[in-house]
């Protein structure tokens, strides 16, 4: 069967990178370790590479799937999700304004702090609940990137891509969004307005905790782009044929894995909604959640499988249920196949907004019923 971009998501995605090679029949394309390509008796490149910081075989299989996912003109693939956000912001100029909620994952945060302080750039940040802030925020003309994340890590709050899309526009800025927790199969975040989006694809895209990699698609392949390729190019932030390789392997799943982790996550939701142990349970599938409606709008296939519960009481009544859990693994990370559990605030940094009682989970593909056992007997022993 030949793939077309009019086929669904998970069919492409099921079939990403399959190409029959004619000598040995064999399905699955093959690692190109070779670091660097011949020429031939005039001089001129064999085949399309040169030198695998530059591109390589693996790296461009899964950068034509990111493309085609997310419905952009091009993709690049870096070593991981930071060094695909360093290498947008690089391109912001002395003097220019960067603007970013004041919840957001929090390496990213620390990363614009930093840059912002030595490049004489202003970081702006805004509060992702009041839908007023980014418009009262962002600087006419001085605005160079909105960055924002969406549903926002780990409150779940949800920010409406089309409006942000617009005022970044109205000021001159791009709009670029961090997806990793809204992956294409459920948020297109470009056909919504965003001229760059981003996948940590250590976290649901390849879903498997085995590798670290990121992606930006751009909408257009404009000056903006080039100067990141340069970035890329030039910084070496590129990721091995192995690991491309495994990351196309992980995404064949990303549907499957995305559906089953949404739905586990939303009954998991619902069935503590209202426990009397927790304060909250923060989920944007849950009518009760204020980004309910913009979440039905701009996730079309699921909500995800990241919520947060705060528990009743503080720090140190949240850190008694984490250390109960039997199933949920204590480890950071998100979008595997194994449920995890994290204290956010014990790693976040002293400036983290987020509170001591919060506990974020991440949801797996185990029996979403043994999932809420587990919880279950955590709350009731802690
Ligand atoms: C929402 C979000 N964005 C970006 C990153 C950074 O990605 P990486 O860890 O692949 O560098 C993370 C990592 O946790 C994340 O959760």
């Amino acid at each position: 069967m030949t793939r077309t971009s009019d086929q669904s998501m998970s069919t492409r995605l099921a079939h990403a990178g399959y190409t029959i090679d004619k000598s040995t029949g064999a399905v699955i394309p093959p690692i190109q370790p070779s670091t660097t390509f011949a020429r031939d008796e005039n001089y001129e490149l064999i085949g399309d590479y040169v030198y695998s910081r530059t591109q390589s075989p693996n790296n461009e299989h899964v950068e034509q799937l990111a493309a085609d996912l997310d419905n952009g003109a091009e993709a690049l693939l870096f070593s991981s999700g930071m060094a695909a956000i360093t290498s947008v912001f690089e391109t912001v100029k002395m003097g220019q304004q960067i603007v970013a909620p004041t919840i957001m994952y929090y390496g990213a945060q620390d990363w614009l702090r930093w840059i912002a302080e030595r490049r004489n750039i202003e970081l702006s940040l805004f509060d992702p609940t009041d839908p007023e802030a980014l418009q009262r925020t962002i600087k006419p003309k001085k605005a160079a990137i909105v960055w924002i994340e969406t549903p926002v890590n780990p409150t779940w709050d949800v920010i409406d891509i089309e409006q942000a899309a617009g005022l970044a526009h109205a000021a001159g800025a791009i709009l670029g969004v961090d997806a990793t927790v809204a992956p294409p199969v459920t948020t297109q975040a470009l056909q919504l307005g965003a001229d760059l989006v981003f996948h940590s694809a250590t976290k649901y895209m390849n879903g498997h905790s085995d590798l670290t990699a990121g992606i930006l698609v751009t909408k257009q392949a404009d000056a903006r782009w080039q100067e990141i390729k340069f970035v890329r190019e030039h910084s070496g932030g590129v990721l091995g044929s192995f690991e491309a390789w495994l990351l196309l392997r992980g995404m064949r799943t990303l549907a499957l894995r995305f559906e089953r982790a949404s739905n586990s996550a939303l009954k998991i939701a619902r069935h503590f909604a209202n426990h009397p142990k927790l304060e909250a349970v923060l989920y944007p599938g849950l009518e009760s959640h204020p980004g309910h409606a913009i979440a039905r709008r701009q996730m079309r296939n699921g909500f995800g499988g990241m919520l947060s519960i705060c528990v009743t009481g503080g720090a140190k009544e949240a850190l008694a249920v984490a250390v109960n859990l039997k199933l949920f693994i204590p480890a950071t990370s998100l979008g595997g196949v194994e449920s995890l559990v994290e204290h956010r605030a014990s790693v976040e940094s002293p400036l983290s907004k987020v509170k001591p009682n919060l506990l974020r989970l991440s949801i797996g593909i185990e029996e979403p019923a043994d999932l809420i056992a587990d919880l279950e007997q955590a709350l009731d022993h802690a």
